[in-house]
């Protein structure tokens, strides 16, 4: 009887908890088989409302290989609205399949797997990307909901400490919340909140995207003459002429291309795609230099796979505990004549 496991957020959060430096590790590893054709990562599905046009769920099927192959299916929620009635704007839940039978074997609460995903792929890339430079010491968020404090809990604790941190929301009320959770995680010295974004990029030498703008607001090329980092995590913020003035690395060029996201943006401006300077994985591997004296952007579509890896990580934990919540004959029809 193939076996089929509900794991609630509460076992999810404790499965990963602590767990900050393994998991960086973890999506490294899953970087370098996507990059290494062990995978397969079809491109994201958008369900689109008309009469909700701020709102989508996206459907990420993926197939990762390697020595513990897994298969199966990320369904994340966007509802940007749900903030102001106090829930997240993201809900999801991820189906594993055993890929010998293709049987689902688990349903995992999933935005704090994909939340923790996107906060390690930004550790790493904040990592790497900046080995060529003095290490960024002002960091800087635009857009302070759940993705920023979770990219900021990842950063802290994979030994990043900050002498600055700079805030700024459209939201003062998202500003604020973000940071009472500085101030609590006591991982910054000094906090200042904007009123706007000019002041912050130009203050900061790691700068964080984490909004839910559809479009670009941020059109100035002059405010990053100073060169910093970028992690450009909501992927819509950048007008093309930063994206054309800055080294783009994407974590994989077909799925980043795509959406409307800047580097698409800026494909469509110029037909051509060579402003983008490789893969994360190509950084990984060593076969893309990234300059210390140029602004670095980082635009991370967010592959199923490393939701995968991540589900994969928490299962095999909560299985370990003993903790496993089976659903005893969740498949009933299993002979075939009856
Ligand atoms: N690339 C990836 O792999 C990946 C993965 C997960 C989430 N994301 C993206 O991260 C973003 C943030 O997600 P979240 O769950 O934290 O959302 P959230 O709704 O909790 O927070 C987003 C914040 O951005 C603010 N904002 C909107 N427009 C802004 C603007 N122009 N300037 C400054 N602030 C602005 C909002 O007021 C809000 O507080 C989303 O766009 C999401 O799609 C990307």
């Amino acid at each position: 009887m193939p076996p089929f496991a509900v794991i609630p957020g509460a076992q999810v959060q404790r499965a990963l908890q602590g767990r900050e430096r393994g998991i960086v590790d973890l999506v490294e590893a899953t970087y370098r088989l996507h990059g290494g054709g062990e995978t397969v990562n079809p491109p994201s599905y958008f369900l689109r409302f008309p009469d909700r046009p701020s709102s989508r769920i996206i459907a990420l099927p993926a197939s990762l290989g390697g020595r513990t192959p897994v298969d199966g299916l990320k369904w994340i929620s966007s509802f940007p609205e749900n903030v102001a009635s106090g829930i997240p704007r993201a809900s999801a839940v991820l189906i594993l399949n055993d890929p010998a039978t293709g049987y689902p074997f688990a349903c995992l609460e999933s935005s704090i797997i994909s939340a923790t995903r996107t906060a390690a792929s930004a550790a790493l890339a904040a990592h790497r990307l900046s080995s060529g430079r003095p290490r960024p010491a002002r960091v800087g968020f635009v857009g302070t909901g759940l993705i920023a404090r979770y990219i900021h809990t990842y950063l802290t604790a994979t030994g990043w400490s900050f002498e600055q941190t700079g805030v700024y929301d459209v939201s003062a009320r998202s500003a604020a919340g973000f940071r009472d959770y500085l101030e609590q995680s006591q991982a910054a010295d000094r906090i200042t909140v904007h009123d706007g974004a000019e002041q912050l990029i130009r203050s900061s030498d790691l700068v964080v995207f984490a909004t839910v703008a559809a479009e670009p607001h941020i059109t100035d090329p002059t405010w990053f003459t100073h060169h910093p980092l970028v992690l450009h995590i909501s992927l819509r913020d950048l007008a093309p002429g930063i994206v054309l003035d800055s080294v783009n690395i994407v974590d994989d060029t077909e799925h980043c291309l795509k959406a409307g996201t800047s580097p698409h943006l800026a494909e469509q401006h110029t037909g051509r795609r060579d402003f983008l300077a490789g893969t994360l994985d190509d950084v990984l591997a060593g076969r893309v230099a990234v300059p210390g004296d140029r602004t670095v952007v980082f635009s991370p579509f967010g592959l199923g796979v490393l939701d995968l890896a991540v589900g994969a990580f928490v299962h095999d934990e909560v299985a370990r505990s003993g903790e496993l919540n089976v659903i005893d004959d969740f498949f009933h029809e299993l002979r075939r004549h009856g």
